[in-house]
């Protein structure tokens, strides 16, 4: 069975009435020690049930383990498939697909996705857009710009690349060369292997199942 948050929700509330009857038994509800007892009792089982919710988190949330992917990913193709049960979008990652022209061994291709987390970071990309949901709302969300159809439909030709992890680069290097929206985004100087890094943790990060989020999102129909 499969414990949702319906099922820990109401597992919590039995348990804690449970040890509350029992902790309040001779009590009368009149009295203070009776309330007492029981905001005591509320307060141990959720301390409780938090914890063992954290690290169940933290255990899913580690790489390679459920959701989110190893960092080879990056050397697979990755679509995105609508799950008719679930009724959201789920990653699907199949095949291989080199990036840039290589397949990565997972101490490469980890060191690789670091070092675009520590760009992203160091050029503070958040201050404008969101990733996973956090960060600024002033541009799109790049939780899935990997699957962005863009990159193949218009960028490509548009900075004279012959792939999409090409056309990405490029574009994230000079965007103020390339507009698409009526914003424009600046040109941070980013560096050829930046570049690189950043495209790598990005279509790492798209392959992370986020239940559908970011919502209407249109993925690459290839
Ligand atoms: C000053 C605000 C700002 C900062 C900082 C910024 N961006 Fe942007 N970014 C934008 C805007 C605005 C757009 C939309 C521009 C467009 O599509 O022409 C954009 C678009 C993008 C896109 C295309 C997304 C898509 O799918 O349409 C990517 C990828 C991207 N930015 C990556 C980055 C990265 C990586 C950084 C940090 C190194 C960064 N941005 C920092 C404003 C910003």
């Amino acid at each position: 069975m499969e414990f949702g948050w319906l099922e820990i929700t109401v597992a919590a509330i039995v348990i804690s009435l449970i040890l509350g009857v029992i902790f309040t038994r001779g009590s009368s509800w009149i009295e203070p020690r009776f309330w007492k007892n029981i905001a005591i009792v509320t307060s141990l089982v959720m301390v409780v049930f938090l914890l063992i919710l954290t690290f169940d988190t933290l255990a899913s949330i580690k790489m390679g383990n459920g959701r989110v992917p190893e960092a080879t990913v990056i050397n697979k193709k990755i679509s995105y498939v609508y799950d008719e049960q679930k009724r959201w979008y789920v990653p699907k990652v199949s095949g291989e697909e080199p990036l840039f022209g290589k397949i990565w061994s997972e101490e490469e291709a980890l060191a690789l996705i670091n070092k675009g987390k520590m760009t992203i970071q160091s050029k503070a990309c958040m201050d404008c857009h969101t990733l996973l949901g956090n960060g600024g709302y002033y541009a799109p969300d790049l939780t899935k710009a990997w699957l962005d159809p863009k990159w193949n439909l218009l960028i490509k030709d548009m900075v004279g690349a012959n792939s999409k992890e090409e056309a990405m680069a490029k574009w994230i290097q000079h965007p103020d060369q390339y507009p698409t929206f009526q914003r424009k985004m600046p040109d941070l100087g980013i560096t050829d292997e930046e570049a690189k890094a950043i495209v790598a943790y990005l279509k790492w990060m798209s392959a992370i199942d986020t239940n559908g989020f970011p919502d209407n999102f249109k993925a690459d129909e290839q």
